[in-house]
């Protein structure tokens, strides 16, 4: 049986988390998977995570079966999130999904239900983009392509060259967009953008498919999904994948979901049906802890605001970050101006320096990024900024340390 199988290079991301737990050196620095770190490098249990666990724990009564699409409760509390409670897609009763173990089951089921439902539509996804998002949902079936997006000169999105290619993929195909923060570039589109693109994919008539996996990591809870809204407002159909990862902090309790806009209640009803059928097949039923968790601190006005809260002084501090690696890399060798991770969003920046000054950073600075240069800029503390910046500088000037 297993003669021939083939041992598989590590994952590139999760593959990297493990060469960095193995490492024994105790001044190593972190900056690869997109794990939030607090300014002592830790990565925090939140404040009203806590709080609502210890409420379940004194009030679950059972551990029976949940119903396939998870609690309903959630789902509601997290389109109200995502959406906003008024939003015209929900009053119209357009919307239905499932709760998902994670971001990444909600991708797969909602790669899943596109292959159901038009096993030819090809995706189209931003290059680069999450090194996840090819196997995940390339492993339904469905053909991937890619689309320009991020233009290394100027370090932001191409917009002329994104938007000309979408002009040519045809109605039945599907575009996969980052809803903030993109993953692995922080460059995101401007809500004015998003409103170009919205009259696209209406001309064109192609499916947007939205990754939505750090909310509230870039300007706001509400500011960070101002696009999607938009968009979600105009077009007749659409896929939303939700994370609560990120912005609860609940990466290992896998807790997501995946919502579909149909053209009324009668499509969106079927859309479920299969959207269901395909978890069956797959695992089920999510795991209920994560959601239980954000649905209890969602329905909680006082656990809400504490979540908000802790929520801004993770962005300020990704954010005072960004401001400290700017300023700590001016004036380098190689003359590289990287004013641009100011301006980028969320938990990531592409360095943009080369392979072998990444591969020299991890095994003589034991500074760990990804092969593509993407930074978890999360990694970066006060205590870590001064030899971060010192093995930069050394390997921008190529000098030895
Ligand atoms: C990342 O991009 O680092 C995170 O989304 C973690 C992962 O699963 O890859």
């Amino acid at each position: 049986m297993f003669d021939d199988v083939p041992l598989l290079p590590p994952d590139p991301i999760l593959g990297l988390l493990s060469r960095f737990r193995a490492d024994p050196r105790t001044d190593k620095i972190d900056l690869g998977v997109g794990v939030y770190q607090d300014e002592e490098g830790r990565t925090p249990v939140m404040r009203a995570v806590q709080e609502a666990e210890s409420r379940l724990l004194l009030t679950q009564t059972t551990k029976t079966y949940q119903g396939i699409a998870g609690d309903p409760e959630f789902n509601e509390r997290m389109l109200a999130m995502l959406l906003g409670p008024e939003h015209p897609a929900l009053r119209d009763g357009r919307v239905r999904g499932v709760q998902t173990p994670g971001g990444c089951g909600a991708l797969r089921i909602g790669a899943e239900v596109i292959r159901r439902a038009r096993p030819a539509a090809r995706v189209w996804v931003s290059s680069p983009t999450w090194a996840n998002h090819m196997p995940l949902i390339g492993g339904s079936g469905l053909e991937l392509v890619e689309y320009p997006y991020y233009d290394p000169v100027t370090r932001g999105v191409d917009f002329d060259a994104m938007m000309s290619a979408l002009a040519n993929v045809p109605a039945g195909d599907v575009v996969l967009l980052h809803g903030c923060c993109h993953n692995p570039t922080g460059a995101d589109l401007d809500l004015a953008q998003w409103r170009e693109l919205t009259a696209l994919t209406l001309s064109t008539g192609f499916t947007p498919y939205i990754d939505t996996a750090y909310q509230g990591l870039a300007d706001g809870v509400e500011e960070d999904v101002a696009g999607l809204r938009h968009m979600m407002a105009a077009v007749p159909e659409c896929v939303l994948a939700a994370s609560c990862s990120k912005n609860f902090g609940i990466y290992r309790e896998r807790a997501g979901g995946v919502y579909f806009l149909a053209r009324n209640t009668e499509r969106a009803d079927a859309v479920l049906s299969n959207a269901m059928a395909a978890a069956r097949q797959i695992y089920s039923m999510p795991p209920a802890h994560g959601a239980a968790v954000v649905s209890g601190i969602l329905g909680d006005a006082a656990l809400r605001a504490d979540w908000l809260q802790e929520l801004g002084e993770v962005r300020a501090r990704i954010n005072a970050m960004r401001e400290l690696l700017a300023t700590r890399l001016a004036g380098n060798a190689a003359g590289t101006d990287f004013g641009f991770v100011r301006r980028q969003k969320g938990m990531f920046s592409f360095l943009g320096i080369t392979p072998a000054q990444v591969t020299r950073l991890r095994e003589e600075f034991g500074v760990y990024m990804l092969d593509s240069t993407r930074i978890n800029v999360a990694g970066i503390t006060p205590r870590n900024i001064e030899p971060l910046a010192a093995a930069l500088h050394a390997v921008l000037a190529g000098s030895r340390a």
